[in-house]
This record gives C-alpha cells, structure tokens and sequence, in this order.
C-alpha cells in the first residue's frame, strides 16, 4: 500500500543529477498544541565550509505516545511558483516495529545514529535530533533531487491529531 504511493515518487527522482549539490538553507518547527509539545530548539549551524548540523530537541508533555503518523510533502519551487508536488504517509509505529518500507529505511539510516528515535513505540521520552551532519544526510538522497529549490514539510499527527511541521527548506545546485 504505502509502496505503491511511493511510485509517483521514484518517477518524479528519476532524473538523477550526479553532480548535485544539495544545501540545507533553512529548517523551521511549529507545534500546533504547547500543551502537547514544544520545542526547547531547532536549527541548522554552520560550523565551517564542510559542518553544517541540524539540531532539535521536542518536549512532549502527554507521555507516553503510542501513535505517530508522519505526513511529508515535497514541492518543487522558485520564489513564486510551485512545480512539482510529491506527497505521502508513514505509520511511524508500524515502520519502527517492521522496518519494511525501503524508502522509509534508507531516509530513517540517515538520522537515527543521532537521534533516540531508534526503538518501537511507545515514546516515553523527549525526541532529541543532535548534531545531525547535513553533509551527510546529502550525499545519501541528493541523486534523487533533480536540480531545483525544494521545500519539504513534515508534519506529525498523533491519535489523528496535527501536532508539529517541521519544513526544511533545501536546494539542489
Ligand atoms: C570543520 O569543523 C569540524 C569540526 O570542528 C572539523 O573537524 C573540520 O576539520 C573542519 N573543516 C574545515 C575544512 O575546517
Ligand atoms: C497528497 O495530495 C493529494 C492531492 O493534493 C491528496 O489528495 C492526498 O490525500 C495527499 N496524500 C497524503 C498522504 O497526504
Ligand atoms: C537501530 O538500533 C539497532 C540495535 O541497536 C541497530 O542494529 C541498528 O543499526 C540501528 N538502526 C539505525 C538506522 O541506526
Ligand atoms: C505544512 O503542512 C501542514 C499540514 O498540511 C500545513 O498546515 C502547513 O501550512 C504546511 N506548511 C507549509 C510551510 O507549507
């Protein structure tokens, strides 16, 4: 089911550019619902040329939480338009219990090292993401961006209900 979705998706990063470079230009988080999570932060830091990281600490304040849907959309823009759109769901739950969805994999490798996501639910702890190395989040899913400015927007849903985006903003050069 989740993999037929994701068909669209292969056709779309058909066109594989390899000698992209992809830049992390901006991440943003928004909770919908303080009383259910806040963010202590959330940003992208610079350390030199070559080290840039991604860092995020989410506090959640109902624990603990037994579902988690994870709804992602990808546009293709320029500073007025939209191109292309590529969007899809995750059970976040089923995911870490089968570890069966590849697309999910391969993007879950990137950052789970340095996250304490890695285990099933329930979560009974704050979601930390730290020191997430950008470079190397890019050299792992930059064949599949064709050239371009993308924006992604997480958003994760619990018990059915919206709680937080996270958009990423990137370019493919
Ligand atoms: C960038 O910073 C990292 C961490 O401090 C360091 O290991 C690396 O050598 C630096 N790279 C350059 C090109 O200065
Ligand atoms: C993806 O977008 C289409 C069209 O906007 C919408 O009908 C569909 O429900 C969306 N799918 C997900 C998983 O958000
Ligand atoms: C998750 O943890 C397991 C057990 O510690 C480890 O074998 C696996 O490589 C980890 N997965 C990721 C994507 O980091
Ligand atoms: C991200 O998606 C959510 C849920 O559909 C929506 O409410 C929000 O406005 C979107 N944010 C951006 C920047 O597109």
């Amino acid at each position: 089911m989740l993999f037929l979705r994701m068909i669209p998706f292969f056709a779309f990063i058909g066109i594989i550019s390899i000698t992209a470079d992809l830049e992390f230009n901006n991440v943003n988080c928004f909770t919908y619902d303080k009383q259910f999570m806040e963010y202590e932060y959330c940003y992208l830091k610079a350390v030199n040329r070559t080290y840039k990281y991604l860092s995020l600490k989410a506090v959640l304040h109902k624990l603990p939480v037994y579902t988690a849907k994870v709804v992602f959309k990808i546009a293709k823009r320029d500073t007025r338009n939209i191109f292309e759109r590529f969007n899809g769901s995750i059970n976040a739950c089923t995911f870490l219990k089968d570890r069966k969805n590849p697309f999910a994999s391969l993007i879950f490798s990137t950052f789970a090292p340095f996250s304490n996501l890695n285990h099933t639910c329930p979560f009974n702890h704050d979601i930390i993401l730290d020191k997430l190395p950008i470079q190397y989040v890019n050299s792992v899913v930059k064949n599949f961006f064709p050239f371009g400015r993308y924006l992604l927007n997480l958003t994760f849903y619990n018990e059915n209900i919206l709680r937080t985006d996270i958009i990423v903003y990137f370019t493919n050069t």
